[in-house]
C-alpha cells in the first residue's frame, strides 16, 4: 500500500469550486498585488488569532526577515533562538547582519529549552550599562521561540525570561497557526504572545497556499505601520524610501485561496489530532510504544481544543535511518525534520560552535522521523504504517 507523507489532493477536491471562483475573480479584476483580497485575508487572520494587526507577506521566511529589518537589527546585535528549527529561523538573523545564538532544546517537546535559555542569559551573558552582551560582545536584542511541529513553546516561561532581561520576543509560528497555549493569563494563540508572530503558508502547512505566502501579526500599531512600509521597500508614499525594506508583498491570488481555506483550518487541525490519536492506539495495540517515542502533548489536559495542531507527526527512534529505509521499501513516505541542528550547518561554521555543544538538538537530528500526517489520512493507511513499524522491530 502506498502512503504518502502528505496528500493535498483531497483537500483541493473538496474546495476546488470556491477556489477556482476566487482565482477567476482576481483574474477578472487584474489587480494582483496587495489589493482587497489581501486586506480581507489580513482581517480574517487578525480576527482568527485575536491580533489587532496582520500584515500579509510573501513567505514565512520574509515574515521573519521583515520583522528583524523593522526592528533595526543589525551588526553588533545578537538574537537567541532554538538550535533545532527550519533554517530560516537562524538565517534571517544572519541576513540582517546580526548574530544568531543557538540554545539547546527540551528533548520531550523538541522546542527551545527554557532552562537552557535562562541559564545562557544569566550565566554566559553580562550586563553593562543596562545592555545585555553575549560573551563575544553582541548586544542581545530578542528571543525567537519556534513552535515546532504545531506545539507552542512554554511561552509563560519565555516571556518571564524576556522581561527579566528586557528582550523582545518574536514567535516563529510558521508551523503553528491556530495552536493554543494555556498561559496562566488565559488561553493564547501561537504568534500572539510576543512583540510579533510570523506564519508561513507554504503549501504543506496546515493552512497552505498554492505557492509561497506568509503573515506577520503584532500588537503595536506603529510597529505594524513600519512593517507595512518594510514589505514595500520602506516606501511611503510611493518612491519615497525612509528605510531599506524589501519586496515582501503578498499577492491577491494567494490571499484569495487562503481566504477560502481559513474557515476550515480548525476542523483540519482537529482531524490531524484524530490521526495522532489513532497512531497512538495503533502503536499501543502493537506494543511498539517502548521502541519509539511518540510526540509529546504537554497541554492535552489543558482543556484547549488546539493544544497541538500536529503540523507534523514526529516520532523518535534510535535506529531511525534503518527504520526509514524499511518504511520506504513499504512505500510509506517519511521525512526528517531536521537532519542537522542549526549549529551543525556548514554556513554557520563561522559562529564557532562545536559538536556536542547542544546534545539534545544533535540527538533529535539523529532520531526524529515524521510519519504521514494530513487530515484525510485513512485509518487503514495508518494501520499499515503502524504495522510496518511493528514489523521493523
Ligand atoms: C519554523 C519555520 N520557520 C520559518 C519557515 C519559513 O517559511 P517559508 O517556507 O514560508 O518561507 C518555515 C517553513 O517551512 C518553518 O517551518
Amino acid at each position: 500500500m502506498r502512503v504518502p507523507l502528505l496528500d493535498l489532493s483531497q483537500q483541493y477536491a473538496a474546495l476546488a469550486g470556491p477556489i477556482r471562483a476566487e482565482i477567476e475573480e482576481v483574474l477578472a479584476g487584474q489587480n494582483f498585488i496587495l489589493g482587497r483580497k489581501v486586506e480581507e485575508f489580513e482581517g480574517a487572520i487578525g480576527r482568527y488569532c485575536g491580533s489587532p494587526h496582520a500584515i500579509g507577506v510573501s513567505s514565512g521566511t520574509d515574515a521573519l526577515l521583515a520583522v528583524f529589518m523593522t526592528m533595526g537589527l543589525g551588526p553588533g546585535d545578537a538574537v537567541v533562538t532554538s538550535d533545532y528549527s527550519f533554517f530560516a529561523t537562524g538565517s534571517c538573523v544572519a541576513r540582517v547582519g546580526a548574530t544568531p545564538v543557538f540554545i539547546d532544546i527540551d528533548p520531550v517537546t523538541c522546542n527551545i529549552s527554557t532552562a537552557a535559555l535562562a541559564r545562557y542569559l544569566a550565566e554566559s551573558c553580562r550586563r553593562e550599562d543596562g545592555v545585555l552582551h553575549t560573551p563575544k560582545g553582541g548586544r542581545v536584542r530578542a528571543i525567537v521561540p519556534v513552535h515546532l511541529f504545531g506545539l507552542c513553546c512554554d511561552m509563560d516561561a519565555i516571556n518571564e525570561i524576556a522581561q527579566r532581561f528586557h528582550l523582545d520576543v518574536i514567535e516563529d509560528a510558521a508551523q503553528a497557526l491556530g495552536a493554543e497555549y494555556p498561559s496562566a493569563g488565559g488561553a493564547a494563540k501561537g504568534g500572539t504572545m510576543g512583540t510579533a508572530g510570523t506564519f508561513s503558508f507554504y503549501p504543506s502547512k496546515n493552512l497552505g497556499a498554492a505557492g509561497d505566502a506568509g503573515m506577520i501579526i503584532c500588537r503595536e500599531e506603529a510597529f505594524a505601520a513600519r512593517l507595512r512600509h518594510c514589505r514595500q521597500h520602506g516606501m511611503e508614499p510611493r518612491y519615497y524610501h525612509h528605510f531599506i525594506g524589501g519586496n515582501f508583498r503578498l499577492d491577491e491570488i494567494q490571499a484569495a485561496i487562503l481566504g477560502v481555506k481559513l474557515p476550515h483550518l480548525d476542523e483540519w487541525s482537529a482531524a490531524r489530532r484524530g490521526v495522532a490519536d489513532n497512531y497512538r492506539s495503533e502503536f499501543e495495540r502493537l506494543s511498539v510504544t517502548g521502541k519509539i517515542t511518540l510526540p509529546a502533548e504537554p497541554f492535552r489536559e489543558s482543556g484547549l481544543t488546539n493544544h497541538h495542531i500536529f503540523h507534523q507527526y514526529v516520532i523518535r527512534a534510535e535506529r531511525r535511518d534503518a527504520l526509514r529505509e524499511h518504511l520506504t521499501r513499504k512505500e510509506i513516505g517519511t521525512a526528517i525534520y531536521y537532519p542537522l541542528a542549526l549549529h551543525e550547518q556548514e554556513c554557520f561554521r563561522y559562529l564557532g560552535y562545536s559538536a556536542g555543544d547542544f546534545p539534545e538538538a544533535e540527538r533529535a537530528a539523529r532520531e526524529t522521523l515524521a510519519l504521514p500526517m494530513y487530515p484525510e489520512l485513512s485509518r487503514e493507511a495508518q494501520r499499515y504504517v503502524a504495522e510496518s513499524i511493528a514489523e521493523f522491530f
